[in-house]
């Protein structure tokens, strides 16, 4: 008797166990948003560190292993910029996918651009581990990669053997690749052409990182004359390559400039005829807010922290670039109010990443679903027609006349 009881509660334990793992499978890879945010992001980023739980997704997304995702974005979604378009406004942003391994499965989770790099001409290490930190309780991550990168030609192998399949993907959903220079260099405008000259032609768009905290000198190049030589030598390069149309270059600055370093960047990129900026790369900026100790590590501060910061920053560019050049919205993006936020600030375009460490990759169609809501609320029928809408709210009110 004794035995039977026991074999049964055997086979019980059994059939409860298959019946979790078939429940928390089946929650995985249907990507429910409530329970990639609130159970297996955390819970895997406790059993691993910040590098190897990045690594290790680069490689499963690499695999194509995501999510399924039935998502199909509305016509509200569609931008047209930089004569591209975009079939929704939400893209990866750089330094995720630093070396190109997971282009075709980072698509497959619903963005609408993705970026890879930061590449710099020669293979480098960057600095020594560790050298990601997450601040879990802000919502946030400092990282001091230093631009790890393997280098331009492997990822140039590497891009041109998927050549074929993003000439298709590029009609909606550009990729962009984001340049930078190596630590050792001593001549940083040939290490931007370079870069240019070798990826160009695999590119959609092409960055110009002027603005990443972890490599000594390198935001020393948003300055007015050293911006306006390298941006010179860079569009030179730009209009050298052969291509039916002409290859969009934007600027991704800091979000730590003073007033008159933001003016002079306005000015030079407006006189030099750049396509577009990109606000913002990471702060070295220390909230007072912050509360994880890992708040002291040395490096750039993304996420929830940043989010305002950034947010202000592209106001201002869009107000000094008078909304005549596209601007990317970047950090702290995720949800649909934070996207609709920075694109009435004046983005016509937004980028995340540290919302993906946090939530996983249900992310991506959480904020196209509640912005094409919000736009739908706000009586706004496009993406288009909400960019810089802030700007216009404030110029009605300032010219309402007083009752
Ligand atoms: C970054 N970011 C970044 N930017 C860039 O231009 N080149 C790079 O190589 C990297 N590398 C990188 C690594 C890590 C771990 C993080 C978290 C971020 C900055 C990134 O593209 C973005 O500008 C900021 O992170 C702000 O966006 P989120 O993360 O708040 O959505």
């Amino acid at each position: 008797m004794a035995g039977r009881l026991k074999k049964q509660a055997k086979d019980a334990l059994k059939i409860i166990g298959c019946g979790s793992a078939l429940f928390l499978g089946y929650l995985t890879a249907s990507g429910d948003e409530r329970f990639y945010a609130s159970a297996l992001m955390p819970v895997l980023q406790r059993i691993v560190g910040a590098e190897t739980a990045h690594v290790m997704a680069v490689r499963v997304i690499g695999l194509g292993l995501v999510p399924y995702n039935n998502y199909k974005d509305p016509a509200s979604l569609e931008v047209h910029v930089m004569g591209q378009k975009f079939q929704n406004p939400v893209g990866l942003a750089a330094g995720f996918d630093k070396h190109g391994e997971a282009v075709d499965g980072l698509y497959r989770l619903g963005f609408g651009f993705v970026e890879v790099g930061t590449v710099t001409p020669k293979a480098q290490d960057g600095n020594p581990k560790p050298r990601v930190f997450r601040l879990e309780s802000d919502q946030a991550v400092i990282n001091r990669y230093g631009f790890n990168s393997c280098g331009l030609s492997a990822v140039q192998e590497r891009l041109n053997g998927r050549k074929n399949i993003q000439s298709e993907l590029t009609k909606g959903k550009p990729l962009g690749i984001n340049l930078g220079k190596n630590k050792l260099s001593t001549d940083a405008v040939s290490d931007y052409v370079e870069g240019v000259r070798t990826l160009g032609p695999l590119a959609d768009y092409l960055v110009v990182n002027v603005s990443s905290p972890n490599t000594p000198g390198l935001r020393d190049l948003q300055g007015k004359e050293e911006l306006r030589h390298l941006l010179d030598k860079v569009l030179k390069e730009r209009d050298s390559l052969r291509s039916e149309n002409r290859l969009p270059v934007l600027v991704k600055i800091a979000p730590d400039l003073s007033t008159q370093d933001k003016k002079d960047i306005a000015e030079v990129i407006m006189e030099v005829g750049v396509d577009g900026l990109m606000v913002s790369n990471t702060t070295v900026s220390r909230p007072d807010s912050l509360k994880d100790p890992n708040k002291h590590e040395i490096g750039g501060l993304s996420g929830q922290p940043l989010k305002e910061l950034s947010t202000q920053t592209v106001r201002e560019m869009y107000t000094l670039t008078q909304g005549k050049l596209p601007i990317v919205g970047v950090g702290g993006v995720a949800s649909g109010q934070d996207a609709l936020d920075k694109i009435r600030a004046g983005a016509s375009l937004v980028q995340l990443y540290t919302a993906l460490i946090y939530k996983g990759p249900p992310v991506v169609k959480k904020i196209k679903r509640e912005l094409d809501d919000l736009l739908k609320a706000q009586g706004f029928t496009c993406v288009a027609e909400a960019v810089g809408a802030d700007h216009r709210a404030t110029k009605k009110a300032a010219t309402k006349p007083q009752t």
